[in-house]
């Protein structure tokens, strides 16, 4: 689980996560930028926006709206303790998360 103010990547059932802590509150998008591919949950919270760690591009860590009328597809997620659960289209997955 990322400390608050930041994001973390994580794979689950092949799928890329972008997983953010902001104003305590976790989120789960797409962490394939849709600009290049950049891995968004390698980037960082800045103003309040995940920030694309190659070319700056921004996006909403609630909503997934973006820059350039782009928008991350969101997850339902539910935190208990240091785990981080994933409701994902076709299954519910489970990924412990590590820290830095
Ligand atoms: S790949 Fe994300 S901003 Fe370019």
């Amino acid at each position: 689980m990322p400390p608050e103010g930041e994001v973390r990547e994580i794979v689950c059932e092949a799928k890329t996560l972008c997983v953010s802590r902001f104003h305590g509150e976790i989120r789960a998008m797409d962490g394939v930028c849709p600009h290049r591919g950049g891995p968004l949950g390698l980037g960082t919270i800045e103003h309040g926006k995940v920030v694309c760690p190659w070319h700056g591009w921004e996006f909403d860590p609630v909503t997934g709206i973006g820059v350039h009328n782009s928008r991350q597809t969101m997850f339902a997620v539910k935190a208990e303790a240091a785990e981080v659960w994933v409701e994902l289209p076709d299954a519910v997955a489970n990924e412990v998360s590590t820290t830095k």
